[in-house]
């Protein structure tokens, strides 16, 4: 037997190669129907992973779709707090991440003990947070929210309510910009959307003057204002498939302009550049996951998420009133 690829060093238990002769595609195909699975991947994802998924979304749709879920299996193809997220709405079904490094810096920037400590500064505050966030931030929020419903959701509140945005800053500062109302922001920011360079951007306009700037809202304002569409990544491949024009920069993780030039085979995106050497915007997290990974993880069964019971239900209470009010 061959060996194409090492498998994930966190589950020793998982054998370490895998038959070259394999076809992956039907491999994974046949593992759904024997474990009544069903493979959730974002938009971020490699495109073979896309093709293969049964659904893919951005994180509030990819909650939802959890939430609803009749299978026994979800394999989450995105990153850990997607996945976790999937098992505090579905404590009985089994939750399998390829890949358990597949982290996010935001959920990171935030840990709970620190948060909790940042509450406590700031007494009467109703805690907004992104769901870009561990299950134990989560518990000590009120409610949760993602980019497609965050503004509709601080509408939501009384006007007169002081909030804690978190962990997003760019995130909560554009809806503070665009609700013209004040929030306490955690000070946590997505390493691949603040790395875009407004020079790169403006240098793009510069040669394809006929295509318009769509971003994603972790992205900075001073790359925020050069945007004709600021929105989730579903908002945004929406915004395409329904523009009248033919052109445009992508301001977010470039896995989007998959389903975008799916949707829309004639039209042309331009990924924007980052201010790194390569220019490249990738979320190296997201891209932990490959289609050997998803194999091996339905295959073994692992790896899998678990959550400290008590744990899980406190993170579920906020993210039931975010789908309630979404
Ligand atoms: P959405 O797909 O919800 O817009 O989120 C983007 C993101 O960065 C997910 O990690
Ligand atoms: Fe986290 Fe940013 Fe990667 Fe999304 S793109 S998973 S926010 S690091």
């Amino acid at each position: 037997m061959a060996v194409l690829e090492k498998a994930n060093a966190a589950s020793p238990a998982i054998p370490e190669t895998i038959d070259v002769q394999l076809d992956l595609f039907d491999e994974i195909a046949r593992l759904k129907r024997e474990l009544n699975a069903v493979l959730l991947a974002h938009y971020y994802q490699n495109p073979d992973i896309q093709d293969i998924a049964d659904f893919v979304g951005d994180s509030l749709q990819l909650s939802q779709q959890a939430a609803q879920t009749q299978a026994d299996v979800i394999v989450f193809a995105g990153v850990h707090f997607m996945a976790e997220t999937a098992k505090i709405l579905n404590p009985t079904k089994q939750v399998l991440l390829p890949d358990l490094e597949a982290g996010c810096s935001l959920a990171e920037s935030c840990p709970a003990d620190k948060f909790a400590a940042f509450i406590a500064e700031h007494p009467g505050h109703v805690v907004v947070s992104y769901i870009n966030c561990s299950a134990a931030t989560k518990a000590l929020s009120d409610i949760i929210v993602t980019s497609a419903n965050a503004e509709k959701i601080v509408r939501q509140i009384p006007a007169d309510q002081p909030i804690i945005f978190a962990p997003d800053r760019n995130l909560g500062a554009y809806i503070m910009k665009k609700l013209n109302r004040p929030m306490v922001l955690w000070p946590g920011e997505c390493e691949v959307h603040v790395v875009f360079s407004e020079k790169k951007i403006v240098e793009l306009k510069v040669r394809h003057p006929q295509a318009l700037v769509i971003a994603h809202p972790e992205c900075e304002e001073r790359v925020l204002r050069h945007a004709d569409h600021i929105g989730s990544t579903s908002s945004l491949l929406k915004y395409v498939e329904q523009s009248p024009a033919r052109e445009f920069i992508v301001v977010t993780e470039p896995g989007i302009i998959h389903q975008m030039k799916k949707s829309c085979p004639d039209k042309e995106f331009y990924p924007a550049p980052a201010q790194n050497e390569c220019g490249c915007s990738e979320c190296s997290h997201m891209k932990k996951n490959t289609l050997e990974k998803i194999y091996l993880c339905m295959k073994n069964r692992a790896p899998e998420i678990t959550l400290d019971e008590d744990l899980r239900q406190r993170a579920l209470k906020p993210i039931l009133r975010m789908l309630e009010m979404s």
